[in-house]
């Protein structure tokens, strides 16, 4: 068994349909996950949907639903973002809804323990709540009565509610980011937070809402005029799911996390509340949250409300699965932000897939059809020594490191530009090894020696580009003829170079990624 890795995604409101930016923190953290498979790591990925509170309870009156019949609401989106996920390929080991009973368990066993330890009161709360982010806010934080994230208008609120301690803790929390390092990621937005501690009290976190305003979520267990502020309920999905306090076993096994994999727009919730809620239970902390960059869209980041949304059926749709995923992985370094066109996206199809990827695939099988009737030769004794070869070779060899590396930071954009250097040095090699001269020539030794060194490259890059693009990786494999199955393939195997092996019958079939646009 390898060493414990569990990673989660934030869950996604179910108040409408998955966009792209939901479809970017799930397809960053499957591939981060498979990663960790590959490493022999023994991986739980969670992932899952948020499904109480007053934004859902809108959108299920808004589409039709009657009041009270919020579950169905849910029940049809839950779905639509499942069948998302598997038709990204996204392969997680858990799906967690909150209004799962063992969550909503959770939750309140969690809820009456705080109260009964005294981090909890009720005093009336005066302020604004912002129901598109689900966010309260103060008089002081609320200039204007405009949200201070979405700069839309607020709802004033004067209503009693149950408010946990958060201020207690906040000398506490801010010494252990400070002296945790790795705690927040990347820096730029673990200084946001320190920025936010040392230059503001904290103000207790109201975690309550009365039934009379709002009746989709969790009951406070000590008050039943009471449900659970939707934050509140939602974090704890991070402990609930591998088990707290239902299977403790499991949770031992499983708690910290090693990532929680967020966009920045949730960094306060999970770098704040998120970590005063574990400690006041006192439970550790999870090792890194990391808080990627946005998609924006003509200079805005993408919502529904602001009507810009891509819909990634029509991306998967128009452009293949896989070519969305790497562009999605490839286009934007993981942590800032980027914006999003389609002409990006043909772009990077024709020229990283079609041209570089593609076609070196498809160049490599025609020689080996041409100038070896389609099998794998013998190997020949001595090595390439051309500059092409070395480089090539040297490359092959100090791949899998470099790639551990990129991934140990969480650089995706890094590890595939990784991976696109081997491509590119096996483009180069065949046009500085000439290789139609070799054949013309008969240089038999140098023929074989560049097509075991071109197989061995594309044999690797296959097993590297797996985690990014599955079934592009499983293609590719196919069409080397190579039996062993590169799913259950592992580092190990990646290192042992002798991929090529003589006798083997490669399998060409039609191109990869056929080019959008021609030229
Ligand atoms: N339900 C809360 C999270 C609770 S976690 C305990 C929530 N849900 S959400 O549906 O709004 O999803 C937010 C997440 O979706 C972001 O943190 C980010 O991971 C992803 N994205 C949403 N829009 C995005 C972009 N435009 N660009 C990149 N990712 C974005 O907040």
């Amino acid at each position: 068994m390898g060493k414990k890795f569990y990673i989660t995604t934030p869950l996604y409101y179910v108040n409408a349909e998955p966009h792209i930016g939901h479809s970017y923190t799930q397809i960053a953290t499957d591939a981060i996950a498979r990663f960790h498979r590959f490493l022999g790591d023994n991986v739980y990925f969670m992932t899952g949907t948020d499904e109480h509170g007053e934004k859902i309870e809108k959108a299920s009156i808004e589409a039709g639903h009657k009041k009270g019949d919020e579950k169905a609401f849910v029940d049809e989106i839950y779905e639509r973002f499942k069948e998302l996920w598997d038709n990204l390929d996204v392969d997680y080991d858990y799906f967690i809804r909150t209004t799962d009973k063992k969550h909503k368990e959770a939750v309140k066993y969690i809820l009456k323990k705080l109260n009964k330890k005294g981090d909890i009161y009720k005093k009336k709360y005066r302020g604004y709540f912002c129901t598109p982010c689900e966010m309260f806010w103060s008089d002081f934080q609320a200039e204007g009565g405009i949200c201070p994230d979405c700069k839309r208008e607020l709802e004033r609120i004067e209503e009693d509610n149950y408010f946990f301690k958060i201020s207690e803790y906040q000398e506490w929390l801010t010494e252990y980011i400070e002296s945790h390092p790795d705690f927040i990621k990347p820096d730029s937005r673990r200084n946001e937070i320190l920025g936010l501690l040392n230059n503001n009290k904290l103000i207790d976190l109201c975690i309550s809402r009365p039934k009379n305003r709002l009746r989709w979520g969790i009951e406070v267990p000590f008050d039943k005029d009471y449900v659970v502020y939707v934050w509140f309920d939602a974090l704890i999905n991070y402990i609930s799911g591998p088990g707290y306090p239902h299977d403790m076993k499991k949770f031992k096994r499983l708690w910290p996390a090693d990532f929680h994999i967020i966009g920045k727009d949730i960094l306060r919730h999970h770098a704040i509340y998120w970590p005063i809620m574990l400690k006041a239970l006192g439970l550790d902390m999870p090792k890194t949250i990391f808080a990627h960059g946005w998609w924006v869209f003509k200079g805005e980041k993408m919502s529904k409300s602001k009507g810009n949304i891509v819909d990634p059926y029509y991306l998967v749709g128009t452009y293949g699965r896989d070519t969305f995923r790497y562009f999605l992985l490839r286009d934007m370094p993981f942590g800032l932000d980027g914006s999003f066109t389609e002409d990006s996206i043909v772009r990077r199809h024709d020229s990283d897939l079609a041209n570089d990827l593609g076609n070196l695939l498809n160049r490599t099988l025609t020689m080996v059809e041409k100038y070896f009737d389609g099998t794998i030769p013998p190997k020949p004794g001595p090595a390439d020594v051309s500059e092409g070869g070395r480089r090539l070779s040297g490359i092959i060899k100090t791949l899998p490191d470099r790639l551990k590396d990129d991934m140990s930071g969480l650089d995706l954009n890094g590890a595939l530009s990784s991976i696109w250097e081997l491509v590119n040095a096996a483009n180069k090699y065949i046009e500085d090894s000439k290789p139609w001269a070799l054949f013309k020539e008969k240089e038999e030794v140098r023929l074989k020696q560049f097509i075991h060194n071109l197989i061995e490259g594309l044999g690797l890059a296959a097993i590297t580009i797996l985690p990014f693009m599955p079934s592009t990786a499983r293609a590719m494999w196919r069409q080397l003829g190579f039996k062993e199955d590169i799913d259950k393939l592992d580092f190990k195997a990646i290192k042992r170079s002798g991929l090529s092996k003589p006798g083997i019958k490669v399998k060409k079939s039609k191109p990869l990624f056929p080019r959008i646009k021609s030229g």
